[in-house]
């Protein structure tokens, strides 16, 4: 592997977890620009989000994501990594992007059963309003995450077919 691998999609589409097992796989690092982030501003991004507010946390992403310039190995992005600034552009000319497609349904599926409290985006969000929230959001952020070199049905495809794809 020459260039590093960059996973996106929405929240919960199991970018972290995906990442990981790839990594594993390959026999290469596993980066978490979400971790990464954590550990440089030092509280987590609810609490970032509440001080400094989006605008700021967009800015703070991005630099992030520059400084992964020369990284080797599986990427995970957060779900709006890609939708700010010329973040896909970047994206794609620095590896191969592979985008974890998921329907509103499943993705309303997955993040009910996981920790909202994570996500500030999600945060007072359930049933109906939450699947609305999903579907409306994707809607916005569908045109970034199709320009991905690779798209996953990730129902439907292996670790497998995943590390024959990247490898
Ligand atoms: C966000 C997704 C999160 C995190 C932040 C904002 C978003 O990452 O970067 O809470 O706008 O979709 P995950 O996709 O890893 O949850």
């Amino acid at each position: 592997m020459e260039k590093p691998v960059f996973l996106i999609g929405f929240m919960g589409s199991g970018k972290t977890t995906w990442g990981k097992k790839l990594a594993n796989a390959l026999s290469v690092p596993f980066i978490d620009l979400d971790h990464e982030l954590v550990n440089k501003i030092g509280m987590s991004i609810p609490e970032y989000f509440q001080l400094h507010g989006e605008a700021k946390f967009r800015e703070l992403e991005k630099e992030m994501l520059l400084e992964q310039e020369n990284r080797v190995g599986i990427l995970s992005t957060g779900g709006g990594t890609p939708c700010y600034f010329d973040n896909m552009d970047w994206l794609l000319s620095h590896g191969t992007v592979l985008y974890l497609k998921h329907s509103p349904k499943s993705l309303f599926n997955r993040l009910s059963n996981s920790d909202i409290q994570k996500r500030p985006a999600l945060q007072g969000l359930q049933g109906e309003a939450l699947l609305a929230f999903i579907e409306s959001k994707l809607n916005e952020r569908a045109i970034y995450y199709d320009r991905a070199h690779i798209v996953i049905d990730q129902i439907n495809t292996s670790l497998e077919d995943l590390v024959a794809l990247v490898k």
